[in-house]
C-alpha cells in the first residue's frame, strides 16, 4: 500500500488508501462483501432493499423499513419529453436528478431525508423516461411497492409478480454499496467541495456510464449472442483475448476471489424460469472464459464479476439491456448517498496532488 506521504505516484490510484468507510467491506482476496458488518448472502436472504438501505444511512438494522418509488414533478417529465431521440436511459436518468435537484435546492449537509428522497424519485424517472421514449404516459407510482417492485410497475403498468420482484430486489441489494469504486469516489470528491447530494448523485451517474465500470452487463448480453452456440464460444473467446479486447463480466480491480455478488445473483438467476437457457449458455461460457482468462494472464486471477449474473438477472425479470446501466444506477443510489453523508460527517476536501510532467520553464517573450 501507498502511504499518503511517500509521494510514490500510483496509476489509476491503484492500492492507495484514500478513505475511511464503515459501510461496505470488500475483502478481495477472501471473495468477501459485508455491509455494516453483515454478509452480502445474508442481507440478500433476510432483507429488503429498503432495509439495506436503511442500514447504510443509519446504520441500524430496521425490519419494518419500507421504502416506495416517490411521483416525478411535471418539470421534470417535461424536460424527458424534450431528450433527442436515442438518448441513452443513462443520459435521461442523470439529466432526471440534475433538473429535479434545482427543484429540491437541497444545500449542505446532506441528510438521510435528502438520501431517501433521492433514492426514491429515480427509479420513477427512469421508468418515466422508458415509457415515454416508448410513446407511452409515465404511470404514478404505487405507494403500496416497494421500490424495486414499484420500478417495475411504473415500467410496464402491471404489479410484478412476486418472483421477478424478488429477484429485483435481490439484486439491487447486491448492488447497493461498493467501496470506493469510481462513481462513489466521484460522489465523495463532490460532497467534500460542500455540494449538495444531488450533485454528488449526477456526477456518480457520469461515472458509472462508462463501460468499464456500470456499463458491460448489457455488454455481456450483446457478447454472449455475438460468440454463436457454445461450440462456438472457445474460438470466439480466443479471437477477442488474442485481439487484446475485454471479456465483459470478468476482471475487477479489487477481487482477486470470485465476487461474492455474482455468486449470490446466480442463485437468483436460477431462481427465474424465463432466463433458463440463457442461463445454461451463461454457466457454460464462464467456464470456457475462466479457463482462456487464467491462460490469458495467469499472474492476475481474473474471475466472474458481479455484472455477469446481473445481465441475466435483468433479462430474467423481462428489462431490455440498454435499461441495465441505468438499473444498476438505481440500486447504487443508496450507496452513493449513505458514502455522501459519511464524508460530509468528517469532512475534509479531496483534493490529491499530481506530478508535472508538461514542458520546463518557457517564455512567451523569448524570441
Ligand atoms: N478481459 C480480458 N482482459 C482483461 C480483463 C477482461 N475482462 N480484465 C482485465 N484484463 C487484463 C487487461 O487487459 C490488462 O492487461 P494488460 O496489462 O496487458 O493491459 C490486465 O488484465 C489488467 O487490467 P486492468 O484494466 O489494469 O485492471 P483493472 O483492475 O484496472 O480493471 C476492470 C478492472 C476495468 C473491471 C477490467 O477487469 C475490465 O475491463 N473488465 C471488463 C469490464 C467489466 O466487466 N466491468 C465491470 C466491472 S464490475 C463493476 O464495476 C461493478
Amino acid at each position: 500500500m501507498v502511504s499518503p506521504h511517500n509521494n510514490e505516484y500510483s496509476p489509476g490510484l491503484k492500492d492507495v488508501i484514500a478513505g475511511e468507510t464503515a459501510l461496505g467491506l470488500v475483502d478481495g482476496e477472501q471473495g468477501r462483501l459485508h455491509y455494516a458488518g453483515y454478509p452480502i448472502g445474508e442481507l440478500v436472504t433476510r432483507g429488503t432493499y429498503a432495509r439495506v438501505a436503511e442500514l447504510l444511512w443509519t446504520g441500524e438494522w430496521s425490519d419494518e423499513a419500507a421504502l416506495a418509488c416517490a411521483p416525478v414533478s411535471g418539470g421534470v417529465i417535461e424536460v424527458l419529453r424534450l431528450l433527442p431521440e436515442g438518448t441513452s436511459p443513462m443520459d435521461a436518468l442523470r439529466t432526471a436528478v440534475s433538473i429535479w435537484g434545482s427543484e429540491q435546492g437541497f444545500g449542505w449537509p446532506p441528510t438521510v431525508e435528502q438520501a431517501r428522497a433521492v433514492t426514491a424519485f429515480a427509479p420513477s424517472a427512469l421508468a418515466a423516461f422508458a415509457r415515454i421514449r416508448d410513446g407511452l404516459e409515465p404511470i404514478e407510482p404505487d405507494p403500496s411497492l416497494e421500490l424495486p417492485a414499484g420500478f417495475l410497475y411504473q415500467l410496464t403498468g402491471a404489479k410484478p409478480d412476486t418472483a421477478a420482484a424478488r429477484a429485483l430486489d435481490a439484486y439491487f441489494i447486491v448492488a447497493a454499496e461498493h467501496g470506493f469504486n469510481a462513481s462513489t469516489f466521484t460522489a465523495r470528491v463532490i460532497t467534500s467541495t460542500h455540494s449538495d447530494v444531488c450533485s454528488a448523485v449526477v456526477g456518480a451517474i457520469g461515472a458509472l456510464k462508462g463501460p468499464w465500470h456500470g456499463g458491460a452487463p448489457s455488454e455481456v448480453v450483446d457478447q454472449l449472442h455475438e460468440m454463436g452456440d457454445i461450440d462456438q464460444a472457445e474460438d470466439w473467446i480466443r479471437d477477442t483475448l488474442s485481439r487484446g479486447e475485454r471479456l465483459m463480466g470478468f476482471g475487477h480491480r479489487v477481487y482477486r476471489a470470485y465476487d461474492p455478488r455474482a455468486a449470490a445473483l446466480r442463485q437468483v438467476a436460477e431462481g427465474l424460469a424465463d432466463v433458463a437457457d440463457w442461463l445454461e449458455k451463461a454457466i457454460a461460457v464462464e467456464k470456457i472464459a475462466l479457463r482462456l482468462l487464467e491462460e490469458h494472464k495467469p499472474e492476475l486471477s481474473i474471475k466472474t464479476n458481479v455484472e455477469y449474473y446481473t445481465a441475466a438477472v435483468l433479462q430474467g425479470v423481462g428489462l431490455a439491456p440498454d435499461l441495465f446501466p441505468a438499473i444498476f444506477a438505481l440500486a447504487r443510489h443508496a450507496g452513493w448517498t449513505a458514502h455522501c453523508l459519511e464524508q460530509a460527517e468528517a469532512n475534509v476536501l479531496i483534493r490529491p496532488d499530481v506530478v508535472y510532467v508538461g514542458q520546463g520553464y518557457r517564455s512567451l517573450f523569448d524570441s
